[in-house]
């Protein structure tokens, strides 16, 4: 009987150990190595340009409202939400992994603060072009570059309403493309797309309606010439090892 009740102890301190400290998801053992790893959720980074870095295909205009109205917002929303909350101490990934317990404020200011910030980095004046490696692994999963382009140009025009286009890659270490609704993303576990996001386009109509109105299709062909293939390079080499 005294062991009964013993037993009855411990599980009820592991319980209330749970309570406490909270049940957050470990992120895949894969994204250890990512950069991603040092985003820091306490900071609203600098915008890596001018706003006018990347005119004539994203306006100024949009830029300084995208950055410091909408970005900003989400990044104020999600301090609110996490302040005073387990969620405060954790990092991005840890957040993203359990985020389907963490309610609606935290998943969309979380996802629409992260998303942003991995955008502005993969968007540049001096486009580049993919690596050596990268050319290879988009060859061997889309057949060539132009048909990796058409998969996440038609990923991006044909997601309904808001949302984001995505190149990431699998556990299986393969490249994919896909689509996310409002400000989710491949890390989260409510995500039907999972992986380590590599390029992301923003196609909510904040990103582009002043320069293209309804016309979608001419802000995501406009894209590819301001892709920051440095970066997403350097993101590919990280995710790989
Ligand atoms: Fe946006």
């Amino acid at each position: 009987m005294e062991h009964k009740s013993t037993m009855r102890k411990i599980g009820a301190g592991i319980i209330a150990l749970l309570i406490v400290t909270g049940s957050f998801a470990t992120p895949p053992e894969n994204l250890k190595n990512s950069a991603m790893e040092k985003f820091d959720i306490h900071v609203f980074p600098a915008l890596p340009y001018a706003y006018d870095a990347l005119e004539p295909y994203i306006d100024a205009r949009t830029m300084e409202i995208h950055y410091d109205k909408h970005h900003r917002a989400y990044f104020n929303n999600f301090i609110a939400a996490i302040k005073d909350t387990p969620y405060d101490s954790k990092t991005i990934l840890q957040i993203f992994a359990s985020v389907s317990e963490a309610g609606d404020a935290i998943r969309n200011n979380g996802g629409g603060f992260y998303n942003h910030v991995f955008f502005w980095n993969n968007l540049s004046p001096k486009s580049g072009k993919p690596s050596a490696e990268l050319t290879e692994a988009i060859n061997k999963a889309f057949g060539s570059f132009d048909k990796f382009r058409e998969a996440f140009s038609n990923s991006a025009k044909t997601r309904f309403g808001s949302g984001w286009a995505w190149l990431y890659l699998t556990s299986d270490k393969k490249l994919a493309v896909g689509s996310t609704p409002n400000q989710d993303n491949p890390l989260m576990d409510v995500s039907t797309i999972k992986g380590i996001p590599l390029l992301a386009l923003d196609v909510w109509e904040h990103a582009y309606y002043l320069k293209y109105q309804n016309r979608r299709p001419e802000y995501v062909d406009a894209f590819w010439n301001v892709v920051n293939w440095d970066e997403v390079n350097r993101r590919y080499a990280e995710a790989i090892k």
